[in-house]
């Protein structure tokens, strides 16, 4: 007998635009049912930002999910932002407490949870390539674990106003070749990898020999040249993957007030990856 979705079924999902081909459906649905919560989460394609989250109110959706384009603009729609969001500047997750909308970040937690399972961050140097959105919440978030970071961007500007914030040291990514032998760990923040441009690196492969640990947010494909080329060279190395998984974790975290089902999650989004 199928007892639930029901008349007392949560729910929960994910605003974006485009939306259609986010993982987070995967993940939380199969650890509302591995928790046995009765629970669905859908996705949203999202373009009237106001209207969505009035919409959340009128129709009490428990808590929600924000990706591109909408994690900095949903921030004037909210009641309340935690401070590291606020410090962040962007909100990837909506919980809704009776009535009241939160927004919170998880971005940053899924990168240091991701790097603290193959190193402790405390006085490593870390070099991060890029200074978008995603190198905002990592740096922010392991500045705070104690980490020494240099970014290093393709628009200078960018990655001096990055540093700024962040209390970090900037270059243009011309001079990469040339610092690299002063780093710990190397983060790419870029989307160069990517596919369907696979056969793209963002560094002289030669030098990755320099870093301990090399990490790429590039999820697709799961092992990126870069990481392909930092595995060659004895490296330890951090998929996009697990940034992707432990962000998830925390916001069912945040939702549900229980640990989440690690394996289960990451079964379902390595299952999803590879059909
Ligand atoms: P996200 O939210 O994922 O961080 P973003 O804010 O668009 O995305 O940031 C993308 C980052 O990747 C930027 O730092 C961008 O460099 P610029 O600031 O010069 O635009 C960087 N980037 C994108 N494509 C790149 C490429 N082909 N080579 C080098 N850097 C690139």
């Amino acid at each position: 007998m199928i007892l639930y979705p029901n008349a007392s079924t949560q729910l929960y999902g994910i605003i974006g635009h485009p939306v259609r081909h986010s993982l987070s459906p995967i993940m939380h649905n199969n650890a509302f049912k591995k928790r046995k919560i009765n629970a669905i989460y859908l996705a949203f394609d999202v373009t009237n930002l106001e209207a969505a989250i009035a919409g959340i109110k009128a129709l009490g959706i428990r808590g929600l999910s924000v990706t591109i384009p909408h994690k900095e603009a949903v921030m004037k729609y909210l009641d309340d932002i935690d401070d590291m969001a606020k410090r962040i500047g962007a909100v990837n997750t909506i919980i809704n407490r009776e009535g009241k909308l939160l927004g919170s970040n998880t971005d940053w937690l899924g990168a240091v949870r991701a790097l603290e399972e193959v190193i402790a961050l405390k006085g490593k140097k870390v070099l991060i390539i890029g200074a978008g959105g995603s190198a905002r919440a990592i740096c922010i978030g392991i500045r705070d674990k104690g980490a020494n970071v240099h970014i290093a961007n393709r628009t200078i500007s960018k990655a001096k106003s990055l540093a700024y914030l962040c209390g970090a040291s900037f270059s243009g990514i011309d001079e990469l070749n040339n610092i690299s032998n002063d780093f710990d760990i190397l983060i790419n923040t870029t989307p160069v990898g990517m596919s369907p441009n696979e056969d793209k690196i963002i560094i002289d492969p030669k030098v990755l020999s320099n870093f301990k640990v090399v990490m790429d947010i590039v999820y697709s494909p799961v092992e990126t040249l870069l990481l392909k080329e930092a595995k060659k060279r004895g490296c330890k190395t951090v998929s996009g993957l697990k940034m992707l998984l432990y962000q998830a974790i925390a916001q069912f975290e945040l939702w549900i007030n229980q640990l989440a089902p690690i394996e289960e999650m990451e079964r379902a989004l390595l299952e999803a990856i590879n059909s």
